[in-house]
Parts: C-alpha cells; structure tokens; sequence
C-alpha cells in the first residue's frame, strides 16, 4: 500500500456552510489558489502571448492558450526531473506527486465571452477561435518544496515546457479499432476514414495504467448543421431541426451534414492522447464505443487485462463497460500501443432485484445482426445506442463520472439528474432510477460476482440527491476515489431545479465538492469540503498519490450578482479576477500543514 493508503478514509476537515459569500470557500486550514486560467499560455517555448481578457485575442493566440470551460483532468507524474513515460522512472518517490503534467479538457465555449463582440457577427476568424478554445491542454506543473517543514508546497506552471501541448477541434487525429475506414466513418476530405480532424466537447476523462490520457467527446451533435431529410440515425443521436448550437458549419464545411453525412459519425468517441510527447498523434478508440461519452475510468483485472467503465450522459442513455482482450505490458504507451483496439464493450442492465448483468455489443450475437440494421462490428460501434436499445440496457438518468474502488472492487456511478423521467411518453421510475423526476440526481455502486471483467454484479442505491444524511448535494457529476479510498463528489446542479418530492433539500445555490468515506457503515453522510464561486460548477477532481495536493477545476464561473449590481460595472463581480470576463480555471489546493488533503 502506498503511504497515503496507509492513512485510512478517515475524514476530518470542518464543512464549509453553503451560505458563505466568499466566492471560492475550503476548510479552515486549507488553501486555494488558481493554477491555470482561460487564455492562459500553455508554455510552447517563443510562443506565450498573454491573455487579454476583453476577448479580443486571435484565434493563433487562442491556439497557444488554455481554452474556455475546463472540465476532466488527468494526472502524469514526472519524478524528479525524469520522464516517466516508460512507467517505471519516476514512479513512487514523492517526485511523482510535486512535478508532473496536467492534462486538461477545455469541453465548450461561451461565445458571447470568447469574442470581443461576442455573437453580433460571425466570421471564419470566429469560427477558427471557437475550434481553437475547444480541446486539451497539456501544461506542465511543479512545486516548489516546502520553504519550512510543516509548510505546503507552492505550485506553478512550468513555462516554457517541452511538453506543453494544445490539441483543438482541428488537431489531425486517427481513428482506430473496428469501425475504422467502415463506409460510415468516410468522408470527401478522408476517403479511408481513418483520419479526423480534431476532437471538440471533451467532457470527462481517464488515466490508463500506461500512462495516457482518455479524453471523452460528449455532446458532439451540436456542432452539426442536420441534413434536411432526418433519417432514425440521426434521431436517435440528438439532431433536430434547429438543434445545432454553433456556426461552425458556416465556414468549415466537415460541420455541414447537408454536403457531409459522415463527419458527424467521427465524434462521439473517447481519445487517448500520449501526453509525454507532443508530437505524438492523438487516437480515437473506436472499440470503446460511441456514445455523449462523459468520462473513461479504467482499472486492471486480476490477469493484467484493463476494464474502462463510461457513462453516457444524456437522458435514458446507458453505461458502458469495455474489457480489453490482452494484459496490459510494462513499457509504458509504446508497449501498449493497439491495447485499446481489441476487447468487448457491454452494456449494463440493473435488475430490480439487486443484480445486474454487463450485455456484450458483438456483432452476430443476440439481435446485433445483418437482419437487424447491423452490417458489421463498426456499426454496433458506430450505432451503439441502437445497440444498446436492442439488447435491453437500463436507460439511466444522465450517468456522468465513474470511479473503481481497488480496495473493494466496488465501482460507482453518478446519476446526476432527469427532468423527463416519468413525463408522459417517457420512461418512469425504475429500481436504479427511483425518482421520476429526478431533479437532484443519484449515486448508485456495484461489485461484480468476482474481478472487474465479471459478467454480472450486484448493485445498490449508495447516496441520493437532496436528501438528509451528511450535507446535502444536487446534480453528482464528477467522482474521484483518492489514493486512500476517500470518495470526492464534485456537483453541477441547476438552482433552479424544479422541487420533486417532499423532503428534498433543494435551495443549494452553488456548486461545492464534497467528500465521504465510502466504507462507513449507515450511509454515505457526505461531507462538504469547497463551495464555488457564483454559477460554475466543480468538476475534474484529481489528487496526486501523496494526497497532499488537490486539483479541481471550475468550470463557467459567472459574475457576482451582488457586486455588479453595486459597481454598476458588467464584470466587476468576475471570479477569478474582477474587472475581466470571468474565466474557468485550474485551481490547486493544499493543506497549510502541508498534510493529507481531507483528514
Ligand atoms: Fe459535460 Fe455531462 O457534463
Ligand atoms: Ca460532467
Ligand atoms: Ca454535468
Ligand atoms: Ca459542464
């Protein structure tokens, strides 16, 4: 066991009330400072332009800087001063928790902050700062040590970095596994269909044991102008007339499905990304599955092969597990290369008995036949939602972040809400989906009958939205097992969520990140470590293995309604600088003993 393992799940930081005015709030004794902001330079050596925050920076400087609405994170650790690329160096001193690299999802953009007019015209510059703005960022991190024992460490950007990198919605990109080059995936500018550019609404994310980055494509039809005729395809994946919510189409035409059909079936995908060498070529992984992928959490089986556990969050749509066919080898991204082509993805199905059973998606089996609409194993891949609609998958309410347990081999799910269940035409409540509607959502957790690659499970409700028990929460989305078993609750729920049932507590007017010791007996009883600033939600939870350092992210922060109305200025009341748009960021925190995050 590692030395924070070592220390139990015992949690022992005083919660932070929801009523402070403060914008950003952590315990007594904790501190937070912002790491990594919007417009931010990620570090390219010579190209580091500063931020403006009126808005009015090039799409070539949007390129070199953080992008808009930072989301999933992920954790690499460089040791002291090595590369720990073949895993192996660099692993398990304290280097690999004071230096390392940040990889960073940049899921959407608020075009009204990103231009310096924001939406009163479009232009192909606007449009290239969009793309630009979207995507992930690889920065490198270090802290200083201590000044004194008993001190924190002080954490900053390395710039410029070798490793900084900015991968955007117009990074070249390959697809991989079997629905590459399937006649669905190609297009005029890629008649092979085995090369896409870029990967835009990175929501949620994973890290491999290899050591890559998952980053995970979610609400990718939005970005679509839609053929005139819908055919069942398009339905079932999102688009309507009117529904897109950019204009990219208008001057990259790939956005325009009346002239390109198939680019449309390219997203949806999660990519793995080798952030320890920048020049290395980003993959999307088709035999992951497509789906509105939220995140990619994977764990190792007891015979070497890797489990990713995934959440689709959408209304009614399914979690996902994928078993990779071989053992994962020491070596690093290099010796795992294909690992993430070859496997099974499956379904999941949660009975009302308590059990639970993982559906393969293989083509030929069961009704994923030629017969059916199902051509070949690309297609299951491609259409996995219809997939999944044949093979009786629970359609759950908006499955978000998932977290492995390694301790118990519990693994567990955010629900985070689902205004539609028990709507007239809409599915009603279910034994895994109990509330209908579902304004404050759920968390839900099971343990497979044997390792993480087992066919059925047993599973049970572990903590619902709103309701008394610890320190009430709405809208779970992001999950993260610290290295001690520690389970942080990061939320993005709506304070203007309609009331559902008596009893939910419902006026929580920020978003907060809490935490809970899984293994309690009597419930989960969260507890609430961080309240956000006005209108942001808390997502991309990562802890580095010494547990010392706590790096979250805060994802569309708005203005303080109290102080603009005082100032009279638009963006006096901005976090995390007044006076500039207010701007998602990376923010780091420490505990000013210096000590284990939590206890
Ligand atoms: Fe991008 Fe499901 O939140
Ligand atoms: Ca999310
Ligand atoms: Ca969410
Ligand atoms: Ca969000």
């Amino acid at each position: 066991a590692t030395e924070a393992a070592k220390l139990g799940r015992r949690i022992g930081f005083t919660a932070v009330p929801m009523g402070v005015t403060q914008p950003l709030v952590v315990p007594v004794g904790y501190s937070a400072r912002v790491l990594y902001r919007w417009g931010d330079a990620v570090g390219i050596a010579g190209r580091m332009p500063a931020f403006k925050g009126d808005g009015s920076h090039t799409a070539a400087e949007q390129a070199l800087q953080a992008g808009m609405h930072h989301d999933g994170m992920g954790w690499f650790p460089l040791g002291e001063g090595k590369d720990a690329k073949d895993g192996k160096e660099g692993r398990g001193g304290p280097g690999e928790s004071r230096h390392g690299l940040l990889a960073v999802n940049h899921e959407y953009t608020d075009e009204a902050l990103l231009h310096a007019d924001g939406m009163m015209s479009w232009s192909a510059d606007k449009t290239a700062k969009s793309i630009a703005a979207h995507g992930v960022s690889v920065v490198e991190v270090r802290a200083e040590p201590p000044a004194r024992p008993g001190e924190p460490p002080r954490w900053a950007l390395v710039r410029p970095s070798r490793y900084a990198r900015r991968i955007t919605a117009s990074t070249p990109m390959r697809l991989a596994g079997p629905a590459a080059g399937h006649p669905l995936m190609r297009t005029a500018a890629d008649p092979e269909g085995r090369q896409v550019l870029g990967t835009y609404n990175n929501c949620a994310a994973g890290v491999t044991p290899w050591g890559t980055y998952l980053t995970c494509e979610e609400n990718f039809y939005g970005y679509f102008e839609p053929p005139e005729q819908l055919d069942a395809h398009h339905v079932r994946w999102g688009l309507k007339p009117g529904g897109r919510w950019h204009r990219w189409h208008e001057f990259e035409e790939r956005f325009d499905m009346r002239r390109h059909p198939n680019e449309f079936n390219r997203f949806g995908w999660v990519v793995e990304i080798d952030p320890y060498d920048p020049q290395s070529v980003p993959v999307k992984r088709s035999a992951l599955g497509r789906a509105t992928h939220e995140g990619a959490t994977s764990a190792l089986l007891r015979d070497g092969r890797v489990a990713v556990f995934m959440g689709e969050d959408a209304r009614f749509e399914y979690i996902y597990r994928f078993v990779s066919r071989d053992p994962v080898r020491p070596g690093g991204a290099a010796a795992n290369r294909d690992l993430l082509d070859n496997g099974t993805l499956s379904v999941a199905r949660f009975d009302a008995d308590g059990h639970g059973r993982w559906l393969p998606l293989v083509h030929g089996r069961g009704p994923l036949t030629r017969e059916n609409g199902f051509a070949d194993q690309g297609e299951v891949l491609i259409k996995a939602r219809q997939a999944s609609d044949a093979l009786g998958g629970t359609k759950m309410d908006r499955p978000e972040w998932t977290a492995v347990d390694a301790a118990t081999g519990q693994v567990y799910v955010t629900l985070t809400n689902n205004s539609a269940r028990g709507r007239p035409g809409q599915p009603g409540p279910d034994a895994a989906n109990p509330r209908g509607p579902n304004p404050m959502g759920h968390i839900l957790r099971w343990k497979h009958h044997g390792d993480l690659g087992a066919e059925t499970f047993d599973w049970e409700l572990f903590a619902l939205g709103g309701e008394a028990g610890g320190d009430a929460f709405g809208g779970p989305d992001g999950l993260m097992l610290d290295p001690r078993g520690v389970l942080w609750i990061a939320t993005d729920h709506s304070p203007n969520a309609v009331p559902a049932q008596p009893g939910e507590r419902l006026w929580l007017p920020r978003n907060q990140l809490l935490a809970c010791d899984p293994s309690r007996a009597g419930g989960a009883q969260p507890r609430r470590f961080l309240v956000g600033p006005h209108g942001c939600e808390i997502t991309g939870p990562v802890m580095t293995p010494d547990c010392r350092t706590l790096f979250i992210n805060v994802q569309h922060p708005g203005v303080d309604p109290a102080v603009d109305g005082a100032a009279g200025d638009l963006w006096a009341g901005s976090w995390p600088e007044p006076g500039i748009r207010p701007c998602s960021a990376t923010v780091v925190i420490t505990k000013d003993d210096g000590g284990v995050i939590g206890t």
